[in-house]
C-alpha cells in the first residue's frame, strides 16, 4: 500500500506538533521515523493510523484519501512501546483478538481464529505458547506477541512506535534482526519509530529524520550518513564535532589560519565546519591543519579518544584514532579531516 502525506499539519491547541510535512512511502517499504524527543514521530504514526485527525493536509493510501477514515476502514495494524497485551487473556486470545472483534458477517470461525492465531505464533518464533498468559513471558516474547497480534488483521500497514524501547540492547538487537527478516518474508508496509539512530540506520530501507515538527531529511542509511542535509542531521546522526570558521573568497578560515581544504561556494561570512571524530587523521605539518592541544586522552574498546582544545577558543575536537596509534599523544596535536561538511552560520543557529 502507498501512503502519501500531502502537506500536513497538526496543531494541539494551536501548539503546531507538525508542520508543512510531506512524504511518500512506497508499498512495501520499512521507513523509519527518527528524531528527538517532541519532534513529532508519533503524532506523525498516530495520524497515519487515524488515532488522530489532521488541522490540515491529506493522507492517501493508495488514490484514497483516508484523512477522515477510521482506524478500522485504514486496516492497519500497531505496536506501541507500553501497549500492554490484555492480562487476562492467553497469549493466542490475545493475538486473536482483532479478528474476534470484527462484525459477524467480516469475522472468521473460531476454529479459524485459533489456527492463525498459531501460525503467527509461529511466525514470530513463538510456536506453543498460545496458552501461556503474558505475565509468563519475557519482555522480548511480549513486544513479539504484540506484533503478532498487530500483524493478525491482515493489515495494509504495519505502524510500530518504539516496540523495542523498553528492552535491554541485547534484546533489541536480536529482534531489530528479526523484525528486518519478517519484514522481507511478509513485505507489509512498515513505518517504525525510533530514537535510536543505529536502529533506524541497520533496519530501514529510508529513514526520515525529523525535527520540531518538520522533517529535515528522508535518505537511505548513506545519504543522512554521508550527505546530511543540515547541520541538524549531521548531529544527530552520529558523533559530531562543529568548529566555528569564516569563509573568504571561497578558503575556509581558521581564526587567521586558511585550510586545506577545496574552495567552497558559500558565500563570505562565518560558517561551521562539521566534523566526524574518525574522520580526522593527524598531520604532520601545522600548516593547513587544525592545531590544538590534547586536553584529555580516554580509551574505548576500539579506539583511542583524543580531545583537543584549539587555540584560546571554546571550541574543542574529539579525535577518534586507532587505538595502536598511541605516540606522542601529549601537548601540541595537528590534525586534518579527511570529510566534513561545511554549513552557514545562520543554518546552525536554525538547527540549535
Ligand atoms: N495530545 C496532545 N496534546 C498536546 N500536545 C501534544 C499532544 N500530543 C503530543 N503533543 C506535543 O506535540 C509534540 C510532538 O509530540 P510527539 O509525541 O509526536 O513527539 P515524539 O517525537 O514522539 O517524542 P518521543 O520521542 O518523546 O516519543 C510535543 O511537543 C508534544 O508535547
Ligand atoms: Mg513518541
Amino acid at each position: 500500500m502507498d501512503i502519501s502525506i500531502e502537506n500536513i499539519r497538526k496543531e494541539f491547541e494551536r501548539f503546531p506538533a507538525l508542520h508543512d510535512v510531506s512524504l511518500d512511502i512506497r508499498s512495501g517499504e520499512l521507513i523509519a521515523l527518527l528524531g528527538p524527543s517532541g519532534s513529532g514521530k508519533t503524532t506523525l504514526l498516530r495520524l497515519i493510523a487515524g488515532l488522530e485527525f489532521l488541522t490540515s493536509g491529506r493522507i492517501l493510501f493508495g488514490n484514497e484519501d483516508a484523512s477522515h477514515k477510521s482506524v478500522q476502514e485504514r486496516n492497519v495494524g500497531f505496536v506501541f512501546q507500553h501497549y500492554a497485551l490484555f492480562k487476562h487473556m492467553t497469549v493466542a486470545d490475545n493475538v486473536g483478538f482483532g479478528l474476534r472483534v470484527r462484525p459477524r458477517s467480516q469475522r472468521p470461525s473460531r476454529a479459524e481464529i485459533r489456527r492463525r492465531a498459531e501460525e503467527l505464533l509461529e511466525l514470530v518464533q513463538l510456536p506453543g505458547l498460545g496458552k501461556r498468559f503474558p505475565a509468563q513471558l519475557s519482555g522480548g516474547q511480549r513486544q513479539r506477541v504484540a506484533l503478532a497480534r498487530a500483524l493478525a488483521i491482515e493489515p495494509r500497514v504495519l505502524l510500530l512506535d518504539e516496540p523495542f524501547g523498553a528492552l535491554d540492547a541485547k534484546v533489541r538487537r536480536e529482534l531489530r534482526r528479526w523484525l528486518r527478516e519478517l519484514h522481507e518474508r511478509t513485505g507489509h508496509t512498515t513505518v517504525f519509530v525510533t530514537h535510536d539512530q543505529e536502529e533506524a540506520m541497520e533496519l530501514a530501507d529510508r529513514v526520515v529524520v525529523m525535527s520540531n515538527g518538520k522533517i529535515e531529511q528522508v535518505g537511505s542509511a548513506d545519504d543522512i550518513y554521508d550527505a546530511p542535509a543540515s547541520p541538524f542531521v549531521f548531529s544527530f546522526i552520529g558523533a559530531s564535532n562543529a568548529l566555528r570558521v569564516h569563509v573568504e573568497a571561497g578558503r575556509v578560515y581558521l581564526d587567521d589560519r586558511p585550510l586545506e581544504l577545496p574552495r567552497t561556494n558559500l558565500p563570505d561570512g562565518p560558517a561551521r565546519l562539521y566534523l566526524r571524530p574518525h574522520d580526522l587523521e593527524v598531520s604532520r605539518d601545522e600548516a593547513g591543519s587544525i592545531p590544538g592541544v590534547i586536553s584529555a586522552v580516554r580509551r574505548t574498546s576500539g579506539a583511542r579518544l583524543i580531545e583537543l582544545e584549539i587555540g584560546g577558543r571554546r571550541d574543542r575536537l574529539e579525535i577518534e584514532l586507532p587505538a595502536e596509534q598511541s605516540h606522542r599523544l601529549n601537548g601540541r596535536l595537528a590534525v586534518r579531516p579527511r570529510k566534513w561538511q561545511l554549513y552557514r552560520d545562520d543554518e546552525c543557529r536554525l538547527a540549535s
